[in-house]
């Protein structure tokens, strides 16, 4: 039987520390579905179709890597794969209590699907997307932190936000 894991997450965006669970969890199982969560409730800086481009852009060296979204409950996607493992990155203790929460979960809706956890390198125990976002909105220096693609790709998206915000605020002064 393929071990199939499912690698699941919001990638708003992706970052070396998500590349390198990626390209790990590849060597370990013989096809690994990297799962957008495609979520509403969520306001994330990339859509969905913008964060899978990014990411199938990354993992192009990786032959046994897919890139997909997908909503609703993720056990449910792993079965639609016939997926028996879901993959998952901690970084650090902080990671933990939520991780536990919902693997919990995912074990009561499908005790068939096992989750496993790779520590993330040292050297991106501290990366998040939030945190990039964040340095990369006031143009500090990511180059260390995410790919050149997705490095671009933020750059692009902060100066249109931004352009975007001139004119809204140039038009409310021709209001007032
Ligand atoms: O990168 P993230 O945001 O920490 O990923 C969270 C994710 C996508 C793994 C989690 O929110 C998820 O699996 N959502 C799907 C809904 C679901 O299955 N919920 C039940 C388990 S809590």
């Amino acid at each position: 039987m393929a071990s199939i894991a499912v690698c699941p997450g919001s990638f708003d965006p992706v970052t070396y520390g998500h590349l390198d669970i990626i390209r790990r969890g590849a060597k370990v199982f013989d096809r690994v579905y990297v799962a957008v969560l495609n979520n509403s409730a969520k306001k994330p800086l990339f859509s969905v179709e913008e964060r899978i481009e990014l990411l199938r852009e990354v993992t192009r060296p990786f032959p046994n890597v897919i890139v997909e979204s997908f909503h609703g409950l993720l056990v449910d996607y792993a079965r639609s794969k016939n997926a028996n493992a879901i993959l998952r990155g901690l970084r650090a203790v902080s990671d933990f209590e939520y991780e536990m929460q919902i693997t919990s979960m995912n074990r009561v809706l499908d005790e068939n699907i096992e989750t496993f956890f790779m520590m993330t390198n040292s050297q991106y125990a501290f990366l998040s997307s939030s945190i990039v976002k964040e340095v990369a909105k006031y143009n500090g220096n990511i180059s260390d932190l995410v790919p050149p693609v997705v490095e671009e790709a933020l750059r692009k998206k902060f100066a249109s936000l931004a352009s975007r915000e001139n004119a809204a605020n140039q038009s409310n002064e021709k209001l007032t």
